[in-house]
């Protein structure tokens, strides 16, 4: 049976820890190639923008040495040109793995149901998978532990928000949300995690009040206020999300040796103030560098099965 990367939560807390020690192993090795993947081809089918995934992932795979393939909204446009079905079938029968980021979670289920080699999910509305691997990868490599740990994210419930919250409940990392009324996480996702967390002994919390989060906590955690395909909503985000930016009168109040983490894209100004962003406690390039390697234990995970 193939397996596929849509959720976090579809993980045993063990294939979560086997794959960051995988992506540690793999960092080991970095700038290496293998042949792991000699003679397979990989399929990115992209319909939103992208620096970090596409070129990790693209990078991966050749690291690996494998071929990717990458299909952007105007090459492959998924339930458009042709239905998300014939997509995953045909590729099926060309490539041995597809990464796809896609507006809607209904269309990265799709997908998944119908091919027959493994679907890696690049980024959905819901969910960013990979990104939250390379999140706690990037929160071990600096503290040496998960447990004992507390992320505070302040912002937007968003798909960056479900999947590292997933990933922290899977190792027992503690996790404070803080975001304004209407901007919370999606209610039966968070029940999901909730239960996953209690089950490692550790606990997701959510509220209004940044500085009641970011207390105390070990790692600072912003995405963007408008992601992908939300632009219109722009100018009404920005206000309403104010007083929730990470700035050094909400960072003074986190743990002296806290860390400063970002999914990137980021928006200096908004989210997060450039001395926070650009300053000492921040490591947005090493959790960047991180997608690589946290995608190629992916890939190796799923591809040589
Ligand atoms: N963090 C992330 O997924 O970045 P990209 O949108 O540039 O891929
Ligand atoms: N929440 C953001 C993440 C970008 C990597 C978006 O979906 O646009």
């Amino acid at each position: 049976m193939k397996k596929d990367m849509i959720r976090i939560l579809d993980y045993s807390s063990a294939e979560i820890k086997a794959l960051i020690d995988s992506a540690d192993k793999l960092k080991k090795q970095k700038g290496k190639v293998s042949t792991h993947l000699k003679g397979k081809s990989v399929a990115l089918v992209f319909q939103k923008p992208s620096n970090r995934t596409r070129v990790s992932f693209a990078v991966g795979v050749s690291e690996l040495g494998g071929n990717c393939l990458y299909l952007g909204p105007d090459e492959i446009s998924l339930g458009k040109r042709e239905t998300t079905h014939d997509v995953a079938k045909t590729l099926s029968r060309y490539v041995h793995c597809i990464v796809a980021r896609v507006f809607d979670n209904k269309d990265i289920v799709e997908l998944a149901k119908h091919a027959d080699v493994p679907v890696i999910n690049a980024l959905c509305d819901l969910y960013h998978p990979c990104q939250a691997l390379a999140d706690i990868q990037t929160i071990r490599e600096q503290f040496g532990k998960f447990k004992g740990l507390t992320v505070a994210y302040v912002g937007d419930g968003n798909n960056v928000f479900h999947s590292l919250a997933a990933a922290c409940a899977k190792v027992g990392i503690n996790v404070r949300f803080a975001g304004p009324k209407g901007y919370d996480p999606d209610p039966s996702i968070l029940k999901e995690i909730q239960v996953v967390a209690k089950a490692n002994g550790c606990t997701v919390e959510t509220g209004r009040d940044p500085q009641a989060a970011v207390k105390g906590a070990h790692v600072i955690y912003a995405d963007v206020w408008v992601s992908m395909g939300q632009e219109a909503e722009t100018k009404k985000r920005i206000k309403q999300f104010e007083g929730y930016q990470i700035n050094s009168d909400l960072t003074k109040l986190a743990d002296k040796n806290y860390k400063f983490m970002h999914c990137l894209p980021a928006h200096r100004g908004l989210e997060v103030t450039e001395d926070v962003i650009d300053g000492k406690h921040s490591i947005i390039f090493d959790q960047a560098e991180n997608r690589l390697h946290a995608q190629k234990a992916v890939l190796l995970y799923l591809m040589k099965k």
